[in-house]
């Protein structure tokens, strides 16, 4: 079967499906969520292994979807995730699979994940110092997350991309640090710029540290020269000179790359958004367990996708933040 691509009105085609499979999460980032956690989604809302495939099948086989991201939350909190990976590579229609951790659990299941069919990580890691680290996530797990990194790229999950998002007075001394650590690992550095997202409502345009700034910073550590850009890629990318070592910066919101979206996102209660930022969201989960059929499912996401709007305007007079915290969309 062709799908016929799942196009907006602006002519963007979306071939990236974000599926978020628990909003749970064992840090606490301060840019992310308050210490006391929050108010988790009861389990019965959550969408079941079998109706998350379902909904992978319907958006491969007939939508066009070719990459699928598992985020969360954490996505390693999901109980049974390398059986449910396995299912969606089995997929006469199988996409390229992904997933975004923050490193903790990654240790252990890293092989398990790969032999189910994942290819590629991202992990988040904001510092590299150990008390720095338990600030900043309220957990004392750096340890952890190092090993994680070593045993996602022993398993072949390449290339390993490593997530900071700095943060002025927080840890954005760090970041020549970081992205030294990642070319000596061989891992693929990713700055990104902080969003607001998170569910305190505490974001500040003023500790949000610009792309500009960073690579300004990287320069004083590096020589760069730009990677021609792919189309629909966040993350401009800059070549260490004379290395292999790629850095990316995701200038969400100094320079957003809404134009070229092709994403959707699917929350783990089963609601479509077709933005980050989106305030309104299609709920599959109610049509899925309605009894509806493939079609009815194609129509509600095409009408979702539809409906998308020209880009977020962060900080801009008319910006809305969505009524959910990034942790329960789904990055
Ligand atoms: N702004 C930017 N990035 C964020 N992340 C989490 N919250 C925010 C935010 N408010 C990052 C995580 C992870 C990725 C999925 O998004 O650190 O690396
Ligand atoms: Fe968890 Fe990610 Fe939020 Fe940190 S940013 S608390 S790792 S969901």
């Amino acid at each position: 079967m062709h799908p016929s691509p799942l196009q907006d009105r602006f002519g963007r085609i979306h071939t990236d499906l974000r599926v978020s499979l628990t909003d749970r999460c064992n840090l606490r980032c301060t840019y992310c969520m308050p210490e006391q956690g929050l108010a988790w989604l009861p389990k019965p809302q959550l969408l079941t292994d079998d109706e998350v495939l379902r909904l992978v099948r319907i958006g491969t086989e007939r939508l066009g979807i070719r990459s699928v991201r598992l985020t969360g939350g954490e996505p390693l909190l999901r109980r049974g995730l390398p059986g449910l990976l396995a299912r969606m590579a089995a997929l006469p229609s199988a996409p390229e699979l992904s997933l975004t951790t923050n490193g903790v659990g990654l240790a252990r299941v890293a092989p398990a994940l790969a032999g189910a069919g994942l290819h590629r990580v991202n992990v988040s890691l904001d510092t590299l110092r150990r008390d720095r680290y338990q600030e900043l996530t309220r957990r004392d797990r750096l340890p952890d997350v190092l090993l994680g990194l070593a045993a996602a790229q022993a398993a072949g999950l390449a290339p390993v991309k490593v997530n900071a998002v700095p943060v002025r007075g927080v840890n954005e001394d760090e970041i020549p640090e970081l992205a030294a650590f990642a070319v000596a690992h061989g891992y693929r550095m990713r700055f990104i710029e902080s969003m607001p997202l998170d569910a305190q409502g505490a974001w500040e345009r003023e500790r949000m540290v610009p792309a500009e700034e960073i690579l300004e910073r990287l320069r004083e550590r590096f020589a760069l020269e730009p990677v021609p850009r792919r189309g629909s890629a966040p993350a401009e990318e800059w070549r260490v000179v004379g290395t292999g070592a790629v850095i990316g910066v995701i200038a969400s919101v100094t320079r957003p790359f809404c134009g070229g979206c092709d994403r959707v996102r699917l929350t783990a209660d089963g609601q479509l958004r077709n933005c980050l930022f989106a305030t309104e969201e299609s709920d599959l989960r109610a049509l899925l367990r309605a009894g509806a059929d493939d079609p009815a499912v194609e129509a509600a996401w095409r009408a979702s996708v539809a409906g998308k709007g020209p880009g977020h305007d962060i900080g801009g007079a008319g910006f809305r933040r969505p009524d959910r915290p990034m942790s329960a969309i789904g990055g």
